[in-house]
């Protein structure tokens, strides 16, 4: 028999906060017996196309879906490399994978987290047909930088911006550069509809295109004009991103103050990422602190759990998967990525998290620092 302790959570990894308002918008969809993507996501689509800057979302049931829909739109496929980061959560290379192109890894910057035009530039071959890159955390990568070196290679350009919905570029939202970008409504997102993701796009023919993806490829009725799946959302989930949504603005600033908290508390201690000029607002999806290595980050991480501060290790890169890296073998050196996954530890932060429970876990996280 194994011996096993089990330890209360005091404080959680990323509270949802789903309100009376949250709860009483879906009950209304299902009193309403009309549960499928109907006029909820047909407005939730809109208020969210409105709030990001673009001029058409296409509401899909998971970020993931996104994705695919949004590389099956580009009409990517086998044969084409799509250059992706190392150092993300592994939906993001796996929707390559599932519409037959090949991911290319690309290491990131050490500080930011972020791929750069230059890692980019490096990785760049004759067979290039997109860039998908992901911004770490929610927080913007150097968009103009990027954008440029696409335009400079007539590459398809795509945001992985699961975690970037509020998150702004320059003092404009992400969302709002022309360019294909997802978001993701997960449990654990800004906006969360439980499961749920779109894509936002200023390119009228991607729209209809996606939104005829996400339906089997169909156009009219039971007129099937391109390849698609089952990739809907319902109007439960849409009615309750619409009041999700409303609440943006306050969750955005909630997450700076209390990240603001975390830093003083921890200052000197342990490394944060990096956030460059360019980012006018950070959404602080996640919250990570850089120890010094990995047996140290694995013995804080051992210290904070027996005392309740619930925690996720940072992403080990792509390339160190079990499955990926037979996969995606000979690729070449990631150095960067795999350092921070090595040392990164993401501490609580969520909607409904307090400031008496983010001084907790500063005060256990700092007990762990000492011991
Ligand atoms: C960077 C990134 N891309 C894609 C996804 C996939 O989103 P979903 O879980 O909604 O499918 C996530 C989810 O956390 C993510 O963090």
């Amino acid at each position: 028999m194994t011996n096993t302790k089990t330890v209360s959570i005091k404080v959680p990894w990323s509270p949802p906060l789903f309100e009376e308002a949250d709860l009483e918008s879906a009950i209304q969809v299902i009193r309403s017996c009309w549960m499928t993507q109907g006029k909820q996501t047909a407005a939730f689509e809109e208020e969210t196309a409105a709030l990001c800057g673009s001029k058409y979302a296409v509401a899909v049931c998971n970020g993931t879906a996104a994705l695919m829909a949004a590389l099956l739109a580009c009409e990517i496929g086998p044969g084409d490399e799509v250059l992706v980061p190392t150092m993300t959560f592994i939906a993001t290379v796996n929707s390559v994978i599932a519409v037959g192109a090949k991911p290319i890894l690309v290491d990131c910057d050490p500080r930011t987290l972020n791929v750069t035009p230059e890692l980019l530039q490096s990785k760049l071959t004759p067979k290039t047909k997109a860039i998908l890159f992901v911004d770490v955390y929610g927080m913007p990568c150097d968009i103009d930088g990027i954008a440029a070196f696409a335009k400079k290679h007539n590459l398809r350009l795509i945001e992985d911006g699961a975690q970037a919905i509020g998150a702004g570029y320059k003092g404009k939202p992400v969302g709002s550069f022309g360019h294909l970008t997802i978001i993701s409504f997960h449990m654990a997102k800004l906006v969360p509809t439980v499961e749920g993701g779109c894509i936002l796009t200023d390119d009228e023919n991607l729209a209809v295109r996606m939104k005829q993806i996400r339906n089997h490829g169909m156009a009219g009725q039971y007129q099937f004009v391109a390849f698609g799946l089952n990739l809907r959302i319902t109007d439960i989930q849409s009615a309750m991103g619409r009041s999700q949504l409303k609440k943006l603005a306050k969750m955005l600033e909630l997450r700076q103050a209390l990240v603001d908290q975390y830093q003083d508390g921890l200052k000197g201690l342990v490394e944060f990422q990096h956030v460059p000029d360019y980012v006018t607002t950070h959404p602080h999806m996640i919250f990570s602190v850089f120890l010094k290595d990995r047996a140290q980050r694995d013995r804080v991480n051992a210290y904070v759990k027996e005392h309740g501060v619930d925690t996720r290790i940072c992403w080990t890169p792509t390339h160190l998967q079990p499955y990926h890296k037979t996969l995606l073998a000979d690729q070449g050196a990631f150095p960067n990525a795999e350092k921070l996954g090595e040392r990164g530890l993401s501490l609580p932060l969520g909607n409904a998290l307090t400031p008496e429970e983010v001084a907790y876990a500063v005060r256990i996280t700092k007990e762990a620092l000492a011991s």
